[in-house]
This record gives C-alpha cells, sequence and structure tokens, in this order.
C-alpha cells in the first residue's frame, strides 16, 4: 500500500486545490471522529484522505471503471454517474494505491450514497466528509456540534440535509440513501425504547 506521502502527492497531481484541501479536513475529521467513537484511527485517516479520489474524473470515465470492475449500475447512478465516485474512488484505492483494507474500501465505496446498516468506519467517514473545516452551509454548526453528541443522529441529519438538497435541485434520491436514513432512525429509536 502506498504510503501517506504518496497517497497525498497522487490527490494533489489529481483534484482541484480546493478539493485537497477539503480531503485533508476530512481527514483530520475523521481522526477527530475515531477517536470519539473507537474506530480504528490509522483506517479513518487513509479513508478520510484518499475518499474523494476520483471525484474529478469525468463521468464517462467513472461510468467505464465502474462497469469493467462489476458495480452493480441501476437507472439513478447511470443518470447521475457522479454518485458513482465513491464506488469508483475505492477501486481506484485498490489497484492504483494498494489498498486491501477492506473498511477502508467500503468506507470510501459508502461515503456518497449511503446504505444500510452502515459500519463504524463508513458513518465516520460520511460525517467527516460532511463537517470538515472547510463546508460551509447552513445548520452546519448544529451538525458539528451533533456530530461529537451522537453519530448516528448527527448521521440522520445529514442524510435529511441530503436529501432536501437533493429534492431542491429536482434530482433523483438514491434508495440505497433513503434506506441509509430508515435504518438509522430505526435503529436510534429502538435504543431509546430499550433505554426508557
Ligand atoms: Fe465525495
Ligand atoms: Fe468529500
Amino acid at each position: 500500500m502506498w504510503n501517506e506521502e504518496q497517497m497525498r502527492n497522487y490527490l494533489k497531481e489529481n483534484l482541484s486545490q480546493g478539493r485537497y484541501n477539503h480531503s485533508l479536513g476530512v481527514e483530520d475529521a475523521a481522526e477527530k471522529l475515531a477517536k470519539q467513537y473507537g474506530a480504528n484511527i490509522k483506517k479513518a485517516k487513509i479513508a478520510g484522505l484518499i475518499h474523494d479520489c476520483a471525484k474529478e474524473i469525468d463521468k464517462k470515465e467513472i461510468l467505464d471503471i465502474c462497469r469493467k470492475n462489476g458495480v452493480d449500475i441501476d437507472y439513478v447512478l447511470e443518470a447521475n454517474p457522479s454518485l458513482l465516485h465513491g464506488a469508483a474512488g475505492a477501486i481506484m484505492a485498490q489497484k492504483v494505491m494498494g489498498v486491501e483494507d477492506e473498511d477502508i474500501l467500503s468506507a470510501i465505496k459508502n461515503h456518497t450514497i449511503g446504505k444500510s446498516d452502515m459500519s463504524l468506519l463508513e458513518k465516520v467517514i460520511y460525517l467527516a466528509d460532511y463537517i470538515e473545516t472547510s463546508r460551509k452551509f447552513p445548520g452546519i454548526e448544529e451538525l458539528r456540534n451533533a456530530a461529537f453528541r451522537s453519530l448516528d443522529e448527527a448521521l440522520i441529519l445529514s442524510f435529511d440535509k441530503t436529501i432536501e438538497v437533493v429534492i431542491s435541485r429536482g434530482n433523483l434520491i438514491h434508495k440505497d440513501t433513503v434506506e441509509a436514513r430508515n435504518f438509522i432512525i430505526c435503529k436510534v429509536a429502538k435504543e431509546k425504547d430499550y433505554n426508557k
């Protein structure tokens, strides 16, 4: 596997300055969240750093990379290939950077859409991507505070936000995002019930 310096150099060459800075921000936020919630810090930092390694590859090539590597592409993904930059990023991380760790690969793969029953590392990276320091949108402070109070409740807020934005733009919502949100809402409700 590449070392961190090789990964950073690759990102510097293949991403805009803004997205490179975002990647460093996600690495940092992922480290903090991993510490807070007991995830593997080293894996969180690597996944955070390279999560967007395929973000600036053009849509046709992203589709091509995913098709050649057996990614299931439904009509929503076909219509929005940029949603596949997570899946393509995991493929690049493995094939180009030599990352073999399944936790890291699945966290990169699922950072864009989310999925039902996400692992701890998947949640950490999804949220780190949302709250890193260069992010600015209404409600970000509330989300940053929530992120260090409850991982699951912060994730629900993130999925709410994502779905709101997708609707406001008139775009398609991927079913995995809906399932990710439903799953966590049910999980949190069950835990509250149990603790009564
Ligand atoms: Fe991304
Ligand atoms: Fe990102």
